[in-house]
């Protein structure tokens, strides 16, 4: 195809808003699929993907379009991830296409997520086409939502698309204004060198690793040795091929195409996102700008409840790291929690994700340990350590000084909820950098340490600000602070699980925090169990568990003996979840959940 007749775009929105049913409609419309083999979503296929709301996989779709002018298309849509864990894919697919559908949901206007993707996609150079779905309903408010892309966006909604996605009202005109307002593929030149973006790449247990790739420059055909110029790896290019969304092979892929490649692949971590393909032989001289390998920012334990089920955790978490490059994981074992991984994820998002896969599609219940990020500790005999494990934290008194590492976090969010922001970034010892309008929104920069996000700052600010706020962050280096590693101690032995690493000035705070929210998530035994929270020994905050005073089926009379026996049987079946401490015996939940503050 000449680039004239290439359209190649991608859709942003906010969670909810329609992305998912506009795509299935475009497809259907062009009958890119057979009506028998439209299934209710096409694009989001993973259940957990669906259940949060969020796509974790980059998919993409070819579809054959005739437009009024009587012109044959090839319109490229891909489908980018929503999340700020994977801000850098977004930001890369969005380097793969010209343009995008923004699309909001007429009876809401615009909300957190729109803003966020939008910038990536006005940062890519993107020409925008907005679209204000669900004009079916009674709420819908077109005019308004339109006045406020361009009062909060700054661009021109007054053409926007009025459409329903659902009852397919307006598809057409979607379909003529990707045509007609999306610009074709900027460059491309058959006869350069091969230049192929990496766009996306997973595991397919047929296939191997199947990589996603943009043609810059070049053609690439099926047989032709290619090299990855960031890692330098090498293979034989088995199948090439586009998805309608099914997978279909095509003679070769020119610039301004996306399709996909096989090849001997062994593994998605040899292929990295943003990389540049290029033939082995008369290869292209320079890479695509802006590659940057992702690196895992937050570590934490994962250990079974049941140490029997630990060869099923190695399973399981081997099974999707071959699926997921930004996941890391290594064996470890602590004191109390036997055998498990240390694993490495992309942000904490990342972490639920993997978490609640491994407890749902292998059903194995896990305890999670506290997330951590990693510290660079420099020793008084000189060298350097990095610390990806509070439990690791080596003697006090060998330790010159610690770094951690920082970030730049903006938010966005209604002038109403600025005051919560505002505190909710200083009491993470943030410190503000900017502070600036657009629209009715106030754009805040803060300079955060990493260590205060990781856990629940993105949990807080949705809750203090109605999930109206919109974030995004960059690491921006490493630097000195007093942070200590704090203990905690259950009936006087210590639990490794739950040892963190905070800031001097406001251990005894978090310390009493976390002793208070153990004593209601630890359920009470037979004895007194005092709870305490250390820091090298000094016990920094206590609190006392009582004694429980009589068996819980007493209370049952004895009379009604299925009732009792319904009774055993719960507390067996929330044993299950429980983990032995010495003597006491602390439920899985406790470990999350102590960490969170209110
Ligand atoms: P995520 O994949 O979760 O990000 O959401 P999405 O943006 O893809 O939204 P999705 O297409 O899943 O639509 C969200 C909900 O809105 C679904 O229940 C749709 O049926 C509904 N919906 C989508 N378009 C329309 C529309 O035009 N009118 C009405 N009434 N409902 C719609």
């Amino acid at each position: 195809t000449d680039l004239a007749h290439i359209r190649n775009f991608a859709i942003v929105a906010h969670i909810d808003h329609g992305k998912s049913t506009l795509a299935d409609r475009l497809i259907q419309s062009t009958n890119t699929v057979s009506e028998r083999d439209m299934k209710a979503q096409l694009l989001d296929s993973m259940d957990i993907e669906r259940e949060r709301g969020i796509t974790i996989k980059a998919n993409t779709v070819r579809i054959d379009y005739v437009a009024k002018d009587g012109e044959h298309y090839v319109l490229n849509l891909i489908d980018t991830p929503g999340h700020v864990d994977f801000a850098y894919e977004v930001s890369r697919s969005m380097r793969a296409v010209e343009g995008s559908l923004l699309v909001v949901d007429a009876s809401q206007g615009v909300e957190a997520q729109t803003l966020a993707n939008v910038y990536t996609a006005i940062e890519a150079d993107h020409e925008i086409v907005p679209v204000l779905n669900k004009v079916d309903l009674p709420a819908a408010e077109p005019e308004r939502v339109a006045e406020q892309i361009e009062d909060v966006i700054g661009i021109d909604a007054s053409d926007a698309c009025l459409i329903s996605a659902k009852t397919g009202v307006g598809i057409p005109d979607v379909l003529e204004a990707i045509v007609k307002r999306l610009p074709p593929p900027h460059s491309g030149d058959r006869n350069a060198p091969l230049k192929a973006m990496l766009v996306d790449s997973w595991y397919d247990s047929y296939l191997g690793v199947v990589v996603l790739v943009r043609i810059m420059d070049g053609v690439l055909k099926k047989g032709d040795n290619i090299k990855m110029m960031q890692t330098g790896a090498k293979y034989g290019v088995d199948r090439i091929g586009v998805f309608r969304p099914a997978m279909q092979p095509v003679d070769e892929l020119g610039p301004g195409e996306i399709g996909f490649l096989t090849g001997s692949i062994k593994q998605v971590r040899d292929t990295k996102v943003g990389d540049t393909i290029t033939h082995e032989k008369k290869g292209c001289e320079k890479p695509l700008p802006g590659f940057k390998p992702s690196v895992p920012v937050v570590f934490c334990g994962l250990f079974p409840v049941d140490s029997a089920e630990f060869e099923d955790l190695r399973d399981a978490i081997e099974k999707l790291a071959l699926n997921d490059a930004s996941f890391s994981f290594e064996m470890e074992t602590s004191a109390a929690l036997g055998f498990g991984f240390r694993c490495g994820f992309l942000g904490l998002l990342h972490l639920e994700v993997i978490r609640d896969r491994i407890e749902r599609e292998y059903d194995i219940d896990l305890i999670t340990t506290a997330p951590s990020v990693i510290y660079h500790i420099f020793m008084k005999d000189g060298t350097k350590v990095e610390l990806h494990n509070p439990a690791d934290m080596p003697d006090l008194s060998k330790v010159d000084h610690l770094e951690e590492p920082r970030i730049k976090a903006t938010i966005l969010v209604p002038d109403e909820y600025l005051g919560d922001v505002l505190k909710l970034c200083q009491d993470r010892r943030g410190i503000q950098e900017d502070l600036t309008y657009a629209g009715s929104r106030a754009m805040v920069v803060y300079d955060l340490p990493l260590n205060e996000v990781v856990f629940d700052f993105y949990d807080r600010l949705k809750s203090v600000t109605k999930g109206y706020a919109s974030f995004d962050y960059q690491m921006t280096g490493y630097r000195e602070d007093h942070l200590v590693k704090m203990q905690i101690l259950v009936n006087d032995e210590p639990v490794d699980a739950l040892s963190t690493m905070v800031h001097r000035d406001r251990a005894e705070m978090r310390g009493r925090a976390m002793c208070e929210k153990l004593k209601d998530l630890i359920p009470r035994h037979m004895f007194k169990i005092p709870i305490q929270a250390a820091i090298g020994g000094k016990v920094i905050a206590r609190e006392t568990l009582s004694a429980l005073r009589k068996d819980v089926t007493a209370k049952c009379y004895g009379g009604d003996a299925t009732r009792k026996k319904k009774l055993l049987e719960k507390q067996k079946a929330g044993k299950k979840k429980m983990r032995q401490f010495g003597k006491v015996e602390i439920p899985q939940e406790a470990f999350i959940s102590a960490l969170k503050m209110d």
